[in-house]
């Protein structure tokens, strides 16, 4: 791979140890995968966040990287979800020796210059970059949103590379980042009118399908901002889509549709088995979480509207970010679902915190990404159906 005098220099050590490391890791990404060069990025989004996912090896390595005084990213950049509410650990009942080891890795990262904004939604707290900039992003849900929704260029990058491309500024140059890889190859024709949890087990779905190629779809109603997130979750789970077109929806569909090699038609029973599928048992869950991906807060401002003045049966976890946290507590959402009997969880969510460990058996999720991933993940069963049906009263 080509490298300029600069990028040179960054790999011979002159910019310090970090650095070097860095370019070590973003030459062999380019080698692997024939990039002939790097280029520069405007964002990262940077994931290896959780103990409960990268434990004491992984602390340790972020501690290494953050001794070399250095080291600093250089484009913006924000954390995927860390195993806990960094600031209401204590009071959430998170395990105090995992609370104490997460926040010493979100205070490495800190030291490197990423921004302790943990969240899978980047794109819904500042960190949002333009119509074809190319970025390094490693959360897949937000991978497949960005390419999708966005139409900014990324790779589906691991925690490692992502953190290499913050500090070094750039990525190598392949994959998505290519334009002639950005056509899709499935045609998806969707024969039924979607609402709520429809559009995760369409992505479940199509996911399963097309693995890591791209799909486009042909929608009869036109989804919502918090419905393309939904579906970029579950089609980045599923699977391993990390970009698809809507026609007439997102930005790059013209066009998308010129090398298409199958088509697939999906029925309303399609929807509905799948739906019911995703369940793996048909009892009570006795904790509802809500918010993969992290909740926006018109997603809070619904849950607030639907819990007024009740009381809630399970619990009800709904996780977001610190960022859209307080702008729901200034609302007074925040106060009317704790009035509630829920809380809303910053930070964190029901698969990369140790859930297991909470005491916690039957979780009801409206996200398909999180059916999938609370059983094999945390061992526990799941219910998947829209929210109003998840949550009851007393
Ligand atoms: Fe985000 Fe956790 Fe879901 S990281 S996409 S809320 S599994």
């Amino acid at each position: 791979m080509y490298l300029n005098q600069k990028e040179e220099d960054m790999s011979n050590g002159e910019y310090g140890e970090t650095v070097r490391k860095s370019m070590d890791i973003l030459i062999a990404l380019g080698e692997i995968y024939d990039a002939p060069n790097l280029v520069d990025i405007t964002s990262a989004q940077v994931s290896g966040v959780s103990y409960k996912t990268i434990g004491d090896a992984g602390l340790e390595y972020l501690e290494d990287l953050a001794n070399d005084e250095k080291a600093e990213a250089t484009v913006t950049s924000t954390l995927n979800p860390p195993g806990i509410d960094l600031d209401n650990w204590k009071k959430l009942g998170f395990p105090e020796d995992f609370s104490i080891k997460q926040n010493k890795i979100v205070d490495a990262y800190g030291s490197l210059g990423i921004s302790k904004t943990c969240t899978c939604t980047p794109y819904l707290v500042g960190n949002v970059p333009r119509f074809h900039d190319h970025i390094a992003w490693s959360e897949s849900s937000a991978v497949a949103y960005v390419n999708s929704v966005i139409g900014a260029k990324t790779n589906r990058e691991g925690g490692p590379g992502a953190l290499a491309a913050a500090i070094v500024g750039k990525t190598p140059m392949y994959g998505f980042h290519l334009d002639e890889n950005r056509l899709a190859k499935f045609s998806v024709d969707v024969d039924t009118i979607l609402k709520g949890a429809d559009f995760g087990a369409l992505g479940y779905i199509i996911g399963q399908k097309v693995g890591s190629d791209v799909p486009y779809f042909k929608l009869k109603n036109n989804p919502s901002n918090n419905d393309l997130k939904s579906l970029s979750a579950a089609l980045a789970s599923s699977g391993a889509v990390a970009l698809y077109h809507i026609e007439n929806i997102t930005p790059e569909y013209e066009n998308a549709d010129e090398n298409i090699e199958e088509e697939i038609t999906i029925t309303k029973e399609d929807i509905l088995n799948t739906r019911a599928n995703l369940s793996t048992t048909d009892k009570e869950p006795d904790l509802i979480c809500l918010g993969c991906p992290h909740a926006s807060l018109e997603e809070i401002k619904e849950v607030s509207n639907l819990v007024e003045g009740k009381t809630i049966k399970n619990e009800l976890w709904i996780c977001t970010s610190i960022n859209v946290k307080a702008s729901a507590d200034r609302m007074g959402y925040t106060k009317i679902i704790e009035n509630a009997g829920g809380h809303i969880v910053s930070d964190t969510c029901m698969v990369v915190s140790p859930i297991e460990d909470m005491g916690y058996e039957i979780i009801g999720v409206n996200s398909a990404k999180a059916a999938n991933y609370v059983p094999s993940m945390c061992g526990l069963d799941v219910i998947y159906n829209d929210l109003q049906n998840l949550v009851k009263f007393i």
